[in-house]
């Protein structure tokens, strides 16, 4: 059973209100559209992004060609490259960024393209760093599969918040949702946390059968699945 996320704002950033549930990809064309560079001066969001940095050159050290899925403006990536290999490459695609986001410094590339919609190459493996939860079921499924086709060693699901199971069957959790549905709720839908097995059935429908995992620094849980 999945989780609802609903926010009011996010670091200074209002979503609209107006967005239905099964179009998130609203939040983000207006999240980059707008500019919203202020947050990255956020510190603290800063290092917690650093952090997660560290982690996948470790999980993604034995690879050379690398894509990163909805790397956004590449903050992570800038940091991931410089510690991998002078041979390895990273990709870094994104539907949802302004176009001036893009940009290309050695061996890492920041590109506005969809997984679906350019001519991709074959890569060692690809990563999703939290980008799961704005995907609903369907839009995961083909995303996964695509990424199926296009990787020699899979997919790296990185920081996956698993919703707390009796929370989810708690009247709090159960009443708040309601309230935060309701038309005139000053919150926004904002995604799904998914259980692990809920993210390994969707993953096994698109051709995974190999799942392994681990903890991030921050405890979050990243998912490798071939
Ligand atoms: C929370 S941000 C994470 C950005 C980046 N991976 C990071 O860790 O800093 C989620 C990203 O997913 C992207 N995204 C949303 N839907 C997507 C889709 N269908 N395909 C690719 N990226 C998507 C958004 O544009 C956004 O940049």
């Amino acid at each position: 059973m999945k989780q609802h996320i609903y926010i009011k704002t996010w670091n200074g950033f209002s979503p609209s209100t107006s967005v239905k549930k099964n179009k998130l990809s609203d939040h983000y064309k207006k999240f980059y559209n707008e500019g919203n560079n202020e947050f990255s001066d956020n510190e603290q969001w800063l290092a917690s992004k650093l952090s997660v940095a560290e982690d996948l050159v470790e999980i993604l050290k034995p690879y050379k060609k690398i894509l990163s899925l909805g790397c956004g403006r590449g903050v992570i990536e800038k940091s991931i490259i410089k510690k991998l290999d002078k041979d390895s490459s990273i990709h870094g695609i994104d539907p949802y960024i302004d176009v001036s986001s893009q940009f290309e410094l050695g061996n890492l590339k920041i590109q506005k393209a969809s997984v679906f919609d350019c001519q991709l190459p074959e890569y060692d493996i690809a990563y999703l760093n939290t980008v799961d939860y704005c995907l609903d079921d369907l839009e995961y499924s083909k995303i996964c599969t695509r990424l199926f086709q296009l990787t020699k060693n899979g997919i790296i699901i990185s920081q996956l918040m698993p919703p707390n199971i009796n929370y989810l069957f708690s009247l709090k959790y159960r009443i708040g949702l309601f309230i935060k549905s309701l038309p005139i709720s000053p919150y926004v839908f904002w995604g799904w946390h998914r259980s692990i097995d809920e993210h390994m059935n969707l993953l096994n429908n698109c051709g995974y059968t190999r799942f392994t995992f681990g903890y991030h620094k921050n405890n979050l849980i990243w998912l490798h699945a071939t």
